[in-house]
C-alpha cells in the first residue's frame, strides 16, 4: 500500500510530461505540415476549436478523478492498528452517481459534435467554385467542371472563395482528407460525375482558404498495397494567380506552341480566318499573328509532321514524339497532345511538387526512376514500367535515353 501511494507521483509527472510531449509534438505546420492545429479555413478552425474545448474539459475531469484518487489513498491508507473498513458493496447513491457520471459528460461531449457534424453539411453559396475529386488506386483526380479543366494529385485553389469539393471514387473506398483545410470525407464509388443521372452517396465539403500556402493532404482510409502512397498537395494562391493558373493549363503542351501562343486554346479556334474584316478583330487579320494560332489546331496525337521546333530542347522534342508514340499517351492526358483517361492528366506537370501522388519530389532524377520501373516504388501501381508490366499492361520497352526524353519532355510542361 505504501508503495502505491509514493509511486503515485512520479507515474503523474511521467503521464504530464507524456502530455506535453504530444501536445507539443502538434505545435508547427513547418515540421508537421499535416497538423490540425494550425486551420487555414472557417471550417477547419471549429473542428479545432471542437476538439481543443473538449480535451481541456478532459482534462478537468481528469485532474478532478486524480485529485480524489490522491486524497483517499493517503486518507485511508493502511495503518498499524486501524479497523476494517467499512463495505459499500451494493450502495444504491454510489452506483447511480457513477453511471450518471460518465453518462452526462458523453452528452456533453455528444451535442456540440453532432452539432457539428450538421454544420460542415451546409449548403453551398451560389458563387462556390466546383471541384471534384475522385479518388483512384491510388492518385487523386480532380476536375473544375466549369472551368473545363482536369488535373492530378495537385489541387490548386483560389483564396477567399468558397470551395465546394465533391468527392467520390473510381475503384475502392477512399477517403479525402486535407486537415488544415477540413475533416476527412468518405469518397465512395458509386459517383460518377456530373453526367451521371444517378447522384448518390457522394460526399461534399465546403471551405474558404484564408491563407495562400500549399497544404498536404492523404487518402486516409486503407484502399490497397499503396494507400500510404496516396497523397495530394493543395496550392492556395489569390483569385488573379488562379486566374492565371487556369489560362496556363488551357495551353497546348506541344513543344514551342506553350511559350509562343499566349492564349487558351479554346479563344484560338475562335480567331477569324485571315481577311475576315471585323474592325474590333483588325489585329489579328495580319497573317504574321495567326500563325500561332493555325499551329494549336495539330490534330492531338499528330506527330507525323512534327518538326523541330525553333528554341525547343531537342531533347524535349524528342521526348514528345515519344510520349505520344508510344503507350504513355494512351493513359495519360495533357491539353493539347493527347487525351488518355487511365492515369493522372499530365498537363502542366513540371508545376507539380511531387511524382506518384506524393511519393518523391518531382526531379529529373526521380521522374526518370518512376518512368523506369513505378512497381518497385509503388507496389501495384497501374503503369507498366520499361521492363515490368502493370495494370495489365506490357512492359514498354523503352530504353535508358528515351525515358531521359521523356522524362525532360513532362518537366519542361510548366
Ligand atoms: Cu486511397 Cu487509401
Amino acid at each position: 500500500m505504501f508503495r502505491t501511494v509514493r509511486t503515485l507521483p512520479r507515474a503523474g509527472s511521467t503521464l504530464f510530461s507524456l502530455l506535453a510531449v504530444v501536445l507539443l509534438a502538434g505545435c508547427g505546420a513547418d515540421q508537421y505540415p499535416q497538423t490540425i492545429f494550425e486551420p487555414v479555413t472557417q471550417a477547419a478552425r471549429d473542428i479545432n476549436d471542437l476538439q481543443a474545448t473538449i480535451f481541456w474539459w478532459i482534462m478537468l475531469v481528469l485532474a478532478v478523478v486524480i485529485i480524489a484518487l490522491l486524497v483517499i489513498l493517503v486518507r485511508f491508507r493502511d495503518r498499524d492498528g486501524a479497523p476494517e473498513p467499512k463495505r459499500v458493496h451494493g450502495n444504491n447513491a454510489l452506483e447511480i452517481l457513477w453511471t450518471l457520471g460518465p453518462a452526462i459528460i458523453v452528452v456533453l461531449i455528444l451535442i456540440p459534435t453532432v452539432r457539428m457534424i450538421f454544420d460542415t453539411y451546409r449548403v453551398e453559396p451560389e458563387d462556390a467554385l466546383q471541384v471534384e475529386a475522385i479518388g483512384h488506386q491510388w492518385w487523386w483526380e480532380f476536375n473544375y467542371p466549369e472551368l473545363g479543366i482536369t488535373t492530378a494529385n495537385q489541387l490548386h485553389l483560389p483564396t477567399d472563395r468558397e470551395v465546394q469539393v465533391t468527392i467520390s471514387s473510381a475503384d475502392v473506398l477512399h477517403n479525402f482528407w486535407v486537415p488544415r483545410l477540413h475533416g476527412k470525407r468518405y469518397a465512395y464509388p458509386e459517383w460518377r460525375g456530373a453526367e451521371s443521372s444517378e447522384r448518390v452517396n457522394f460526399n461534399t465539403l465546403l471551405f474558404n482558404v484564408e491563407e495562400p500556402g500549399s497544404y498536404l493532404g492523404q487518402c486516409a482510409e486503407f484502399c490497397g498495397t499503396s494507400h500510404a502512397l496516396m497523397r495530394l498537395h493543395v496550392v492556395a494562391v489569390p483569385p488573379d494567380e488562379f486566374e492565371n493558373w487556369t489560362e496556363a493549363m488551357a495551353r497546348s503542351g506541344v513543344p514551342g506552341e506553350a511559350g509562343v501562343v499566349d492564349v487558351p486554346e479554346g479563344e484560338a479556334s475562335e480567331l477569324p480566318t485571315v481577311g475576315a474584316g471585323e474592325s474590333d478583330t483588325a489585329g489579328v487579320d495580319e497573317p504574321g499573328d495567326s500563325d500561332p494560332a493555325a499551329g494549336l489546331q495539330t490534330p492531338p496525337g499528330d506527330t507525323a509532321g512534327v518538326t523541330a521546333t525553333e528554341g525547343v530542347d531537342p531533347e524535349v522534342q524528342r521526348g514528345y514524339e515519344l510520349f505520344t508514340t508510344n503507350a504513355c499517351a494512351v493513359c495519360h492526358a495533357i491539353e493539347g497532345v493527347s487525351q488518355g483517361q487511365l492515369g493522372p492528366d499530365l498537363t502542366r506537370f513540371g508545376d507539380r511538387w511531387a511524382v506518384g501522388a506524393g511519393l518523391l519530389p518531382n526531379t529529373e532524377e526521380n521522374v526518370a526512376r518512376w518512368i523506369a520501373d513505378p512497381q518497385s516504388l509503388k507496389p501495384g501501381a497501374k503503369m507498366p514500367g520499361t521492363d515490368s508490366e502493370g495494370g495489365g499492361m506490357p512492359p514498354t520497352g523503352l530504353g535508358e535515353d528515351e525515358v531521359r526524353a521523356i522524362t525532360a519532355y513532362l518537366r519542361s510542361l510548366k
